[in-house]
């Protein structure tokens, strides 16, 4: 039993399609990627051969890796037009939003002109996205021109380098590896569902992308672990937590960061980063963000039967490896361009445009009425 009941709409339940990518491990089978479970590729996977496995179908060999790997690095310059235009944008302007103009943006000086092109493309994104929340974070907000050259070779170095302007150590940079792997992919999601739709329209890989990117920013996906965020920091301590999170569940508030529209019991990916909070808690002498988490974990599951999903400890890892709120969710877009990509592929694989009905529950036929003879409304 969970806290949550039947209800209709939504199209819950419902198979929308079919595909070969995730599997999202309800009904208890795990959750893999083409079949790796994401124990193990998280156990033993960089980001970048996850990132390969998810387009390409298979993990890489050395050989492939080494390749992929270059390409990436060799794509984090920026076209000076899209620098521009990440100028223009201000610092109290949400990442998402850099992000979602970004990707367009460079839909429009890069354009996908053929869909053989779609593998290049999406490693273009892969490889310059994080350059774009980077670049505009640190010039917005202080005054700095960053350049892309890095002695940090992996995507999540990369980014806590230029964001945090110094080198990461090692224990931060698999931290945020991990993190990146668990977020890469999730099946038929509401952002890979945006994808896919406007791919069966045959539509770039850059509009999919840029509608995935608006999908994803809302609270109830990926804007969740953001708002987990602001509801952990609210507690100096684990009873005020409880307190607190019993008084909004009386007011029948939404927990932010608890709760899946698939998972019924747990979510797989929780344990995995929960391991990664507490270790980052322990290694910065945390006393306050991992116990208040711990505990509304708890009050959560008493009082519900809900279990935080992959945004909740998300929240406390990210806090713990240096990096501001606003960015949380901009950081799930950095990883899961890897599985959209993947989705507007297989998409385009097997094609058909996606046009579902609806059942009408609006007034019957009725007769036009002139401008005229229609009742005046007060405005
Ligand atoms: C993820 C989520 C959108 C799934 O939604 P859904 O499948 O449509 O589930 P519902 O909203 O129908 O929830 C079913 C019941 O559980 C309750 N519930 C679900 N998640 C809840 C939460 N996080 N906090 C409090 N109650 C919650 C709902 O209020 C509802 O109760 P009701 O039947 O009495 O109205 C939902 O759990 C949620 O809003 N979670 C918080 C946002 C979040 O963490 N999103 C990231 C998902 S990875």
């Amino acid at each position: 039993m969970t806290g949550k009941t039947k209800k209709a709409g939504g199209l819950a339940g419902i198979t929308a399609g079919q595909t070969a990518i995730a599997t999202v491990g309800a009904e208890g089978k795990g959750l893999s990627y083409r079949g790796y479970s994401i124990h193990d590729l998280t156990e033993h996977a960089s980001f970048e051969e996850v990132a390969f496995l998810l387009l390409y179908g298979k993990l890489p060999n050395q050989q492939e890796f080494e390749a992929f790997e270059t390409r990436l690095i060799g794509q984090r310059e920026l076209p000076d037009a899209l620098r521009q235009t990440l100028r223009a944008i201000p610092a109290s302007a949400h990442p998402m939003d850099v992000l979602r103009t970004g990707c367009s943006m460079l839909g429009v000086l890069e354009p996908e002109t053929r869909f053989e092109q779609q593998e290049q493309k999406a490693e273009r994104l892969l490889a310059c996205l994080p350059s774009m929340l980077a670049d505009w974070y640190r010039f917005s907000h202080d005054g700095v021109e960053i350049d892309f050259e890095s002695s940090q070779r992996s995507i999540a170095g990369f980014f806590l380098e230029k964001f945090g302007g110094r080198e990461p150590s090692p224990t931060h940079v698999r931290a945020m590896d991990v993190s990146l792997i668990l977020y890469a992919e999730h099946e038929f999601n509401a952002s890979t569902f945006t994808a896919r739709v406007c791919t069966a329209t045959l539509s770039d890989i850059f509009s999919a992308i840029t509608g995935a990117i608006g999908t994803l920013r809302g609270s109830l996906h990926g804007g969740a672990n953001e708002a987990a965020m602001e509801l952990i920091e609210r507690f100096q301590t684990p009873d005020e937590a409880e307190a607190g999170i019993m008084e909004m569940l009386q007011e029948k508030a939404l927990i932010m960061g608890f709760g899946h529209r698939v998972y019924t019991v747990s979510d797989p990916r929780n344990e995995i980063i929960k391991t990664w909070s507490k270790r980052l808690s322990e290694e910065c002498g945390d006393t306050i963000l991992y116990p208040v988490s711990e505990r509304i974990e708890e009050v959560m599951w008493r009082e519900k039967r809900l279990f935080p999903n992959l945004d909740f400890y998300s929240a406390s890892v990210y806090h713990f490896l240096g990096i501001p709120t606003p960015l949380f969710t901009p950081i799930f877009v950095l990883s899961r361009v890897s599985g959209w990509s993947a989705h507007v592929f297989e998409q385009r694989s097997n094609n058909r445009l996606i046009r579902p009905g609806a059942e009408y529950i609006g007034p019957d036929e009725t007769a036009f009425i002139p401008m005229s003879d229609r009742e005046s409304r007060p405005s």
